[in-house]
């Protein structure tokens, strides 16, 4: 009896083995990876990487469906780009620290005995092609969940010039029109604008000076510093003695974290890294609050310049959905926003897709007031996302993120009304009176953006 009972809950063990291997195994898995649910592989961890978690969605305190007697009139896609190599300066610094690990461990044991053949081999910048394959399926749900609009209308994309940047608008259209049954329609997006110094770009910040290079560029950095120095020493201090000699800084520790996202994505079909098993469950609730708080205090509401940063994309989606000239504001670039044939504005478009950055995207759903219910988040305790009125990294700009700026019209309803979608997350909209389905009138939603429409507070990046 013993001995049967064993058998049957190793029989058990090796199923679940078997389950997991193949969840991790298919990227189209309905279990673990999907075009509609987004990446739910260990979701308790892999949920809590900020910025760097994959696209996942939200949880939804108001149903995303379309409401009953609506229909949509006009959707504008505003998307980061997908998963990605860490940044040059960041690639670098990883390689690094595994060099020295290398160089100074004397012993590799248990969990941590795979770092001692580990090859750093990632490179710099580019999207992986997991982060491709998730632009697709990006396409393919906005396809999918707009066909009513998009049976008929194609979409006016526009990027942000960053060739990781362009990929994923590329990729996007590429899972739009394989969706739509168009294989081999042209994917060239309609404008590509630029990053450089000196650009304007509503798409990627640059211009305003006392953002880039004043006293406010270090707040992100300070707030997740103090963060840090609670959360990270116990960490340290564990690495420090399963790897002897090691001697990982703060900053060291944080790379090795940084690198179970990283080599989870740079896998093709998403497996998740051997890295992410060094720490727990509730040390990567820590690690999503430190990129939460760099987000925040960076580009965010807790940035006194972050939500200028967004004040020009405001404008040329309040020119969108009410079919007006541009309110030429922020980054703007008037020429390419007063001609039709690159910023079109007449009810023939009603399918509009951008592509940029988390960090932009942040500037934008602050000069937005989406997340004006959050208080000032905390440097030294933990909040929760659903705590923090759903901001956190990881519920705003994942890898692949995107928010659907809609128009309804619905029968009960004379005027237009507005949703904010936030990866798949309804946003409440209460600046505007939003009703239990989270909805404004058009006009309710555009009055409550006079932040935006008065230029935010750019005068003073200048001065
Ligand atoms: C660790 O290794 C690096 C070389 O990668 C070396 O510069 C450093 O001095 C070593 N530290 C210790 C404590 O041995
Ligand atoms: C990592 O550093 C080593 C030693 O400097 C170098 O040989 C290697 O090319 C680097 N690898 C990557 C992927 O950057
Ligand atoms: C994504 O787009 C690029 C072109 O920009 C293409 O080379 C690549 O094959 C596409 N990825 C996939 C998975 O089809
Ligand atoms: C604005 O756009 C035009 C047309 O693409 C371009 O020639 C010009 O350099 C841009 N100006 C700025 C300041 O970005
Ligand atoms: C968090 O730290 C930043 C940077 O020092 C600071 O500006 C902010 O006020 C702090 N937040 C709170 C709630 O104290
Ligand atoms: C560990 O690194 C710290 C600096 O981060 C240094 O002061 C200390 O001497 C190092 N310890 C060893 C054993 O190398
Ligand atoms: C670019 O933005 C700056 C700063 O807002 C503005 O002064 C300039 O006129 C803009 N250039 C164009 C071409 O719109
Ligand atoms: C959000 O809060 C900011 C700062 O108080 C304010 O300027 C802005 O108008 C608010 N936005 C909305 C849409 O309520």
């Amino acid at each position: 009896m013993a001995y049967s009972s064993l058998t049957l809950l190793l029989l058990v063990f090796a199923g679940l083995l078997v389950v997991n291997a193949q969840a991790y195994a298919s990227p189209k898995s309905k279990k673990c990876d999907s075009v509609n649910r987004g990446y739910q592989c260990d979701p308790s961890i892999s949920h809590f990487w900020g910025q760097y978690s994959p696209y996942f969605s939200v949880p939804s305190e108001i149903s995303a469906d379309v409401p009953h007697g609506c229909s949509i009139s006009f959707v504008q896609i505003l998307s980061r780009h997908g998963a990605r190599d860490p940044t040059a300066s960041k690639t670098a610094q990883y390689n690094e620290t595994v060099n020295e690990i290398h160089a100074n461990v004397t012993s590799f044991k248990g969990a941590y005995a795979f770092l001692k053949t580990f090859e750093y081999t990632l490179g710099a910048d580019q999207l992986s092609v997991f982060g491709q394959q998730a632009m697709i399926n990006s396409g393919i749900k906005f396809y999918d969940r707009y066909k009513h609009l998009a049976e008929h209308v194609d979409p006016f994309v526009r990027t942000s010039g960053q060739e990781r940047v362009v990929e994923s608008a590329v990729n996007w259209t590429q899972g739009f029109y394989d969706a739509k049954g168009e294989k081999g329609h042209d994917l060239t997006p309609s404008v590509i604008i630029p990053e450089a110094d000196g650009v304007n770009n509503t798409l990627n910040h640059v211009l305003c000076t006392a953002f880039e290079d004043g006293a406010d560029s270090n707040i992100g950095d300070n707030a997740q510093g103090i963060w840090a120095d609670i959360f990270v020493p116990p960490i340290q201090e564990r690495l420090n003695k399963a790897l002897p000699g090691a001697n990982l800084t703060i900053d060291q520790t944080i790379d090795i974290m940084d690198l179970c996202p990283f080599e989870t994505v740079a896998n093709t079909q998403g497996k998740i890294s051997e890295f992410c098993g060094l720490f727990s469950e509730d040390e990567w609730h820590q690690y999503g609050y430190y990129q939460t708080l760099g987000k925040y205090y960076g580009y965010g509401p807790g940035n006194p310049l972050g939500p200028t940063q967004g004040v020009g994309f405001v404008n040329e989606l309040i020119a969108r959905l009410t079919n007006s000239p541009i309110n030429i504001q922020g980054s703007i670039n008037a020429t390419l926003d007063t001609n039709p044939a690159t910023f079109p504005v007449d009810k023939k478009h009603k399918l509009f897709a951008d592509f940029s950055h988390d960090n932009d995207m942040t500037g934008i759903f602050s000069a937005l007031g989406l997340y004006n219910a959050t208080r000032p988040l905390s440097n030294t305790t933990i909040e929760t996302a659903q705590q923090a009125y759903g901001y956190s990294a990881s519920w705003t700009v994942p890898f692949g993120a995107r928010a659907y700026f809609e128009k309804l019209q619905c029968h009960a309803e004379k005027e237009e009304l507005v949703r904010v979608i936030v990866n798949d997350r309804v946003q409440p909209l209460k600046q505007c009176g939003g009703d239990k389905l989270g909805r404004c009138t058009l006009d309710a939603f555009v009055k409550s953006l006079s932040f935006a429409k008065e230029g935010g507070h750019w005068a003073s990046c200048f001065s």
